[in-house]
């Protein structure tokens, strides 16, 4: 019962401290149609929040939370246009990048026109590359394509060719993110400069490492070439068009977008189109529906069945009212080997923030820990600590029902897999059922005894089962979306700014005032730096 003047953080606290608060397994075993009461679905996706402790009384309180806290205003107000990223008085109009001409509008600007300006150069662009129309240098159609950028220029796109890419399309993509030579010297074998072109990507065009890599690839197409070829076979995706212009890139073979997109909400932009050129422009564009289904989806469902809004309001009761400071992405589906890296930069980048939007500190703990890998293979890595460690961690599983390739053996082995972690997870087992199971065995109770307690699992360890038919790029497009949606959800329910970095700009800045003492300059001011340069260049020498 509501108290008058009791918020409700007031109440999801008090719900957190009664006994039993972050308990699973009775509510599982209470309620055979909690699976079915706790599965929401939206934009072609299964969502299962039964494996947590959410109640009816605690989801009520969380979306009481919502309303007090301005989510869904914060949502309208992304939507509208408004200048939602405080900090650089910027917009954040992802969802235009997906939507239909005439939908969103940036302050004066129409912000979709802009973005079908931009798409339909792309497909002019890919139309071009792959009918060899548009081709290098020596006449040669391009196979490659080698998209160079980092964080978000990079890990979007990565991940998005990684899970659509199947042999027979039309280009083979390759990213260099890392300004570790290492990377280029890997990738440079594999491939032929007279079929590579090569995409530079940064919204900037500032970032030291894609620079760095950009004049690596742009000198070693001037080797093979010449100089004046290289040209030909470089593009840019930035906002930044005098820097590409300095870098000799023709204004023809740069594919804009604008400041109200994000590094990292920025797949769907021109930083897409790797995608495009690998895997046909026809499922970039899918990507964009998909996507577009679940902006449809978080714009209009209402809170109790909007599956971003219920996401965030899960990990804010577990990050705020249940302690647990970090949450796994385990897909079991291999080609989506990067989403986990994506989701990281994604999620901690946003909401890695101590103060609030207006600058004063925060009053709770914001974004956790994310961190993944596909499974099974988790399961033979981290996944020990997850069902037996002393943290609790919330897992996020995703499972593709239908697979596309014939091993239907196999594919049920994996999602057998899934499902049973969920479930060891959420009910665990006693040390009872431990003995009990060694007993049927027929294990000396000697054996029983010593073994017991490390065979017994605590259980009551929450998960949330995202469930697609197939990966296919819309519902790839969808899920993506899902997680950028409840990114923002978390910015408001936090009161911080989920769409900027400050964070990544000190060590920039250091490394710009190493860098000299690397080269044998004046030493580094910091006493520990400067001797690590020193024993660094006694190396080198
Ligand atoms: O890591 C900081 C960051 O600014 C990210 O937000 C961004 O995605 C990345 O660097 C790359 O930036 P750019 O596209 O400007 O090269």
């Amino acid at each position: 019962m509501a108290i008058p003047g009791e918020t409700a953080w007031d109440r999801l606290s008090a719900l957190a401290r009664a006994p039993g608060a972050g308990a699973i397994r009775p509510l599982l075993d209470a309620d055979p149609g909690r699976a079915a009461r706790f599965a929401r679905r939206g934009a072609g996706l299964l969502m299962d929040l039964s494996r947590t402790s959410l109640t009816e009384e605690v989801l009520g309180a969380l979306l009481d939370l919502s309303r007090e806290r301005g989510v869904a205003a914060f949502r309208d107000a992304m939507a509208a246009g408004v200048a939602v990223n405080g900090t650089e008085r910027r917009a954040a109009l992802h969802m235009a990048l997906r939507a239909p001409p005439g939908t969103f509008a940036a302050g004066a600007e129409d912000a979709s026109a802009a973005v079908h300006g931009t798409l339909s150069a792309m497909a002019g662009f890919v139309r071009d590359v792959h009918r060899g129309t548009i081709a290098g240098a020596t006449g040669e159609a391009f196979t490659d394509v080698v998209n160079i950028g980092i964080g978000g220029s990079d890990l979007g796109p990565a991940m998005v060719a990684r899970a659509l890419w199947r042999p027979g399309m039309p280009m083979r993509a390759h990213y260099l993110a890392n300004v570790d030579a290492h990377a280029w010297e890997a990738l440079r074998p594999s491939l032929d400069p007279r079929r590579t072109l090569v995409l530079v990507a940064s919204k900037t065009f500032t970032t030291q490492e894609t620079m760095a890599n950009a004049g690596l690839a742009k000198a070693w197409l001037g080797r093979a070439l010449g100089g004046a070829a290289a040209s030909a076979h470089l593009a840019a995706l930035s906002t930044n068009l005098p820097a590409t212009a300095a870098f000799g890139i023709a204004p023809d073979r740069v594919f804009g977008f604008r400041d109200w997109v994000g590094g990292r909400f920025s797949l769907w932009s021109a930083v897409g189109l790797s995608v495009a050129l690998a895997c046909g422009m026809d499922a970039f564009a899918e990507l964009l529906a998909g996507a577009r289904e679940m902006d449809e989806h978080f714009l209009a469902a209402p809170d109790a069945a909007n599956l971003p809004l219920l996401l965030a309001a899960l990990e804010v009761w577990h990050v705020n009212f249940l302690g647990l400071p970090a949450r796994a992405v385990l897909p079991y589906d291999e080609r989506l080997a990067r989403f986990a890296a994506h989701l990281q930069q994604l999620e901690m980048e946003s909401l890695g923030k101590r103060v609030t939007a207006d600058g004063r500190p925060v009053r709770s703990a914001t974004g956790p820990v994310v961190f993944g890998e596909p499974g099974t293979n988790a399961q033979h890595s981290f996944l020990q600590l997850i069902h037996q460690g002393t943290a609790k961690v919330p897992v996020d599983f995703v499972l593709v029902a239908r697979p596309d390739h014939p091993h239907a053996a196999s594919h049920r082995i994996l999602l057998a897999n899934a499902l049973a972690q969920a479930e060891a997870l959420a009910r665990g087992r006693t040390e009872a059922e431990a003995r009990a199971g060694m007993a049927e065995a027929g294990l000396p109770q000697a054996e029983i005894d010593r073994l017991a307690p490390h065979r017994a699992f605590p259980g009551d360890r929450p998960s949330v089962t995202l469930l697609l038919p197939a990966l296919t790029p819309r519902s790839l497009g969808a899920l993506v979306a899902l997680y950028e949606h409840k990114v923002a959800c978390l910015g408001a329910f936090w009161g911080i700014n989920p769409f900027d970095q400050w964070g990544v700009e000190l060590g920039k800045q250091l490394a710009g005032g190493i860098l000299p003492a690397l080269e044998g300059g004046e030493p580094a001011a910091d006493a520990a730096t400067a001797a690590m340069v020193g024993e660094i260049r006694a190396l080198w020498s």
